[in-house]
């Protein structure tokens, strides 16, 4: 399953490529949801404090989701509780019903997140209910943060093929971008949820989502387990997409779609966007630092070539430090 939609030989038209970058970091979140290991609130707060020390203004804390579902994410509020918040920050939570809405209402969440599908196969394993079902449910929750004054992001799963489908269409992708649209949302994230999209295929749903909704709404979400993700973000870079979802070492994997791995690492994003001269406000030492711990930590290993190069680098640099200081 290389490709889910069939694409145009011609790649559609290219704007100017945006010349600054909003990452959302989702370590926190999808990051660690998918671990069996207990991970405590403490770590959780050690990693969101940090990131945020890195320049991270937006910051997926956790999920208020079914601790039946996700045992990893029960315990968000304490995280909430336990962080420290940075002026101009935006933390934010899965909310996928009102139960979630209320608790992350109590929390102090700035975000919610509501989470359908592109797939009715991936929708019934993910939230247990229908597409239609998931948007009838995420309405009240799109009233709800509107009128406590909180953003509100969506994200459609398996927009570039599903696990369990197969291939999914446009037209689905675009349906539910729609109704998320309708229900008020911010953002809208279109999510790579087992990162098997490639990039003319990026470009092509993008620009189709963008001429729906408009650019500036949109987002893009790639897990990269078949290692496309930087690829794919040049190519939404391609269509004047300028926010992201990273997520800190490549951590991550949604319990619910098999065999899918961590998002794109946000050193490798971060490292691109230095690059291609787009700032992130983004610090990429402290994001090494950052992510070279929480796996020390947690015994997760790193799944970020620069993260892992730049920490090579700088442990060989410390050691002829050492050594010199010795001799
Ligand atoms: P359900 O079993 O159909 O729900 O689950 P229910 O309404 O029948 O309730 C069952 C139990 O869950 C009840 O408790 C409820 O109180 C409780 P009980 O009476 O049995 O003790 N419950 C809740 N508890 C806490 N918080 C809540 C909540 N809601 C119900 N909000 C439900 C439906 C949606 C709740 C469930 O399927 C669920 O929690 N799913 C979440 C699965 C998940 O976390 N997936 C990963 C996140 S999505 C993702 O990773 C994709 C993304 O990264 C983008 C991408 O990559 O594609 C965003
Ligand atoms: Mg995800």
């Amino acid at each position: 399953m290389a490709s889910s939609h069939s694409v145009s030989a011609q790649a559609p038209h290219r704007t100017t490529r945006p010349t600054e970058v909003i990452i959302t970091e989702v370590g926190p979140r999808d990051g660690l949801q998918n671990e069996k290991q207990f991970i405590a609130s403490d770590l959780k707060v050690g990693l969101v404090d940090r990131l945020s020390k890195a320049g991270c203004l937006s910051i997926e804390v956790g999920s208020f989701v079914s601790p039946k579902w996700t045992p990893q994410m029960a315990g968000t509020d304490a995280v909430f509780a336990g962080m420290k918040r940075m002026p101009g920050g935006r933390y934010s939570a899965l909310t996928p019903n009102m139960k979630g809405f209320e608790a992350a209402l109590a929390a102090g969440a700035d975000e919610v997140v509501i989470f359908g599908a592109a797939s009715e196969a991936f929708s019934q394993r993910n939230i247990n209910c229908s597409i239609a079902e998931s948007l009838a449910r995420f309405e009240p929750v799109a009233l709800a943060a509107k009128a406590h004054g909180l953003r509100l992001r969506a994200a459609v799963s398996v927009a570039f093929g599903c696990p369990y489908q197969g291939e999914v269409s446009l037209q689905s992708v675009l349906e539910v971008s729609q109704r998320f649209a309708d229900m008020g949302c911010d953002e809208i994230g279109i999510a790579d949820t087992i990162g098997v999209g490639t990039a003319d295929q990026v470009r092509e749903v993008m620009a189709a989502c963008a001429s729906l909704v408009g650019a500036d709404t949109l987002s893009g979400h790639f897990h990269d387990t078949y290692g496309q993700a930087i690829a794919n973000i040049v190519a939404c870079l391609d269509v004047g997409i300028r926010r992201f979802d990273s997520s800190i070492a490549g951590l991550g994997g949604c319990p619910y779609a098999k065999g899918a791995t961590g998002n794109v690492a946000t050193e490798d994003v971060v490292y691109l966007l230095e690059g291609l001269g787009i700032s992130t406000g983004l610090d990429l030492d402290q994001l090494v630092d950052t992510g070279q711990w929480i796996c020390e930590q947690t015994g997760i290993r790193p799944q970020t070539r620069v993260g892992n190069a730049l920490a090579a680098k700088k442990r060989s640099r410390d050691a002829a430090k050492a050594e010199a200081a010795n001799a």
